[in-house]
């Protein structure tokens, strides 16, 4: 009897120093920053609905001329033709040293999803564009507000679409947005 209980104190002994000897504090070996504000930062906006201001102006030709060439062309360095009013092919950065740099803007480049009236090369993994104010617009199957928010935030009646999300994530600010829809919704049919 008395033997057992010594043989129960070594091992409660032995494996508590073991325990201690493996159980290294890892708080202390690292370098541990508060990450949550970090994974916040990078999580995707929820998708969010959006009014077309008042101040689209979906007849105006230098508007229209400006979502033509943001649809078709990916960056301002990339970009062919001639540039519309209104619209930069170079954007002024800061960076973190407080430095200015010139950098390509980025267009919307639908042209890789959507075909269009006189596109070339136009990708299909979104639906066609081409006729879309007869086909939509003019029967109203389709409003401007609702070619607003699929450009702005598709998420809102698709949740599952696999369309770029420009306005929510701030790629794009409103007056583009209303370029996009003015191209859009335009007549292309008289040229
Ligand atoms: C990565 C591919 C992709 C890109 C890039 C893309 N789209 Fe789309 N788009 C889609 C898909 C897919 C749909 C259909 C699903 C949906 O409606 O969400 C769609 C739907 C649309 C519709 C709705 C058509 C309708 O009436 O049902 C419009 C308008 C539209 N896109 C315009 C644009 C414009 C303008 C751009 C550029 C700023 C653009 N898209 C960029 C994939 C894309």
């Amino acid at each position: 009897m008395h033997t057992k209980i010594k043989c129960l104190a070594l091992t409660t002994l032995l494996l508590s120093s073991s325990a201690s000897l493996f159980a290294v504090d890892l708080t202390k070996a690292y370098d541990m920053p508060e990450a949550t504000k970090m994974i916040e930062k990078d999580l995707f906006p929820a998708a969010k609905k959006f009014t077309m201001p008042k101040s689209c102006n979906l007849s105006d030709p230098k508007a229209i001329a400006r979502g033509a060439f943001m649809f078709n062309n990916l960056n301002g360095k990339k970009a062919k033709g001639k540039l519309p009013e209104g619209l930069d092919k170079f954007v002024k950065k800061t960076g973190k040293d407080g430095k200015v740099t010139k950098k390509p803007k980025q267009y919307g480049n639908c042209i890789a999803c959507h075909d269009i009236e006189g596109s070339k090369g136009a990708g299909n993994i979104g639906p066609s564009l081409v006729g879309y104010k007869a086909m939509f617009i003019d029967t109203k199957v389709r409003d401007a507000q609702f070619v607003y928010q699929k450009i702005a935030d598709p998420r809102v009646d698709n949740a599952n679409t696999h369309m770029t999300v420009n306005l929510t994530t701030g790629l794009f600010n409103e007056q583009e947005i209303c370029d996009y829809t003015a191209y859009v919704v335009s007549d292309k049919t008289k040229k």
